[in-house]
């Protein structure tokens, strides 16, 4: 008696979490958009949300689905459903992983790995996912809802930080996690993501306002953003800058704007933005020729032996250091409309040692993990401290810049329990 008592209230809890009703007002709520807590993994520099107590899966920006290694026993997903259609497409590279799925009609998925590149087959599985929802200043009651994931063998989770149990990706397709939490809480197809140099940073699915605690007070984030277009690649569905070149301190690196441009039949070339990449990686004609303009830019500055995988690196007393990293060493993405992704001197310089700051951009190699190769893939290091809004209906970024300039970083989110 006492148990099912027990069985019936946690049931009952879980509907009001998941409804927008609250006890505490018994008013109707709008939906509100969630909060997770994103930090970085120092040994593999990956960013990680929490997603249950405990489990943690790695922020893939343009990857397709949900994924994580699952219990023997697990629900699944019938063949002929939407989701499985949808899960079924989202199989873009070709994944020919094995494991048949018997006769047994269980939908299966194929989650890749994009930082060891393997895959695997899975099952498609519903599996509750805890957050808080937010106004955006601070958590204000959790909520529970389901989300289809994929099931990944163990072996899969290869390449990914410790206590990391899958993926988590953010593209606009149909299974990704803003567009589950979308649909389920019926907010919109938005998120912002602060990744954290240190420390503790923050994501809001659902979009809302953002706020950091700063000094002095600069008030919502969200209405200081410029915003860019964003294309998706057909081929591989990640997201890409219209790029035309690529400048260190305002001098123009030597190449032609059209080998930027992403080609949408093949796949290749493009300016593809990633949070599983450390640092921003060149194609080897691109990489030569923003060294060279580097080169001439920080000629004064004495060199320091390189360090991997820098190439460039710089006398740290001599560069200095200003508000916002060091000087001289802006990079602009120009892009096709005139505006520029600027990336300030704390997200192009690294500093390795005391006295040594690297320019912390690297050389792609001769065969890129994806065959789609992008001509830059702008990476974790370069997109960090900036807070960046993704809007998937609209196609459209907004960027804050580098935050440093508004006295704040990404560790400065207020997780304190605010009221709802
Ligand atoms: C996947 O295979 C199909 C058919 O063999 C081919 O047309 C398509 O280009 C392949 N896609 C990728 C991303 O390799
Ligand atoms: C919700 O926020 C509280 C207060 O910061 C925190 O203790 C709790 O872990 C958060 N829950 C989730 C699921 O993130
Ligand atoms: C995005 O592209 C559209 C049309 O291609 C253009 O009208 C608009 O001005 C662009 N927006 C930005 C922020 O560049
Ligand atoms: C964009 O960057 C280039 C190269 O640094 C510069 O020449 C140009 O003036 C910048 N444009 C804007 C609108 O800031």
């Amino acid at each position: 008696m006492a148990k099912s008592r027990c069985c019936c209230s946690l049931i009952l809890s879980l509907i009001l979490l998941a409804s927008p009703w609250t006890l505490a007002s018994d008013t109707y709520q709008a939906p509100k958009p969630i909060l997770v807590r994103v930090i970085k993994d120092a040994s593999t520099s990956l960013y990680t949300m929490s997603v249950k107590t405990g489990s943690r899966l790695v922020l893939d920006l343009g990857g397709p689905l949900l994924w994580s290694t699952c219990l023997a026993a697990h629900a699944t997903v019938p063949c002929r459903s939407d989701v499985c259609t949808a899960a079924v497409q989202e199989n873009r590279w070709n994944c020919t992983a094995g494991g048949g799925g018997g006769g047994l009609c269980a939908c299966s998925a194929y989650p890749y790995n994009p930082i060891s590149g393997q895959c695997a087959r899975g099952d498609v599985t519903t599996t509750p996912m805890l957050a808080n929802a937010t106004d955006g200043v601070n958590p204000l009651y959790p909520v529970a809802f389901p989300v289809h994931a994929a099931c990944a063998p163990d072996s899969l989770l290869g390449s990914l930080p410790p206590g990391a149990v899958g993926v988590a990706g953010l593209s606009d397709g149909p299974l990704s996690l803003p567009s589950q939490v979308a649909a389920s809480l019926k907010v919109e197809r938005k998120f912002a993501l602060c990744l954290p140099g240190g420390g503790i940073g923050a994501a809001i699915f659902g979009g809302g306002p953002f706020h950091l605690l700063s000094v002095p007070d600069f008030g919502m984030l969200t209405d200081r953003l410029g915003y860019f277009n964003i294309t998706k690649n057909p081929k591989n569905g990640r997201l890409y800058l219209d790029a035309v070149g690529i400048a260190v301190n305002r001098r123009g690196a030597d190449v032609p704007p059209d080998s930027l441009a992403l080609d949408a039949s093949t796949g290749r070339g493009g300016v593809m933005l990633s949070t599983v990449a450390p640092y921003t990686a060149l194609r080897p004609d691109v990489y030569r020729a923003l060294i060279q303009a580097l080169d001439v830019e920080l000629r004064l500055i004495p060199r320091m032996p390189s360090s991997w995988p820098f190439e460039r690196c710089f006398d740290a007393s001599a560069l200095g250091w200003t508000r916002v990293g060091p000087p001289l060493s802006n990079v602009d993405v120009m892009l096709r409309d005139g505006s520029n992704f600027t990336l300030l001197g704390a997200n192009t310089m690294v500093q390795v040692d005391e006295e040594t700051l690297c320019f912390a951009f690297v050389e792609m190699g001769p065969t890129p993990a994806m065959d789609e190769s992008p001509a830059v893939i702008i990476g974790g290091f370069q997109l960090q401290d900036n807070l960046l809004v993704f809007d998937l209906e609209k196609g459209t970024m907004g960027s804050t810049g580098l935050l440093y300039w508004m006295r704040t970083t990404c560790s400065n989110f207020n997780f304190a329990w605010g009221t709802p």
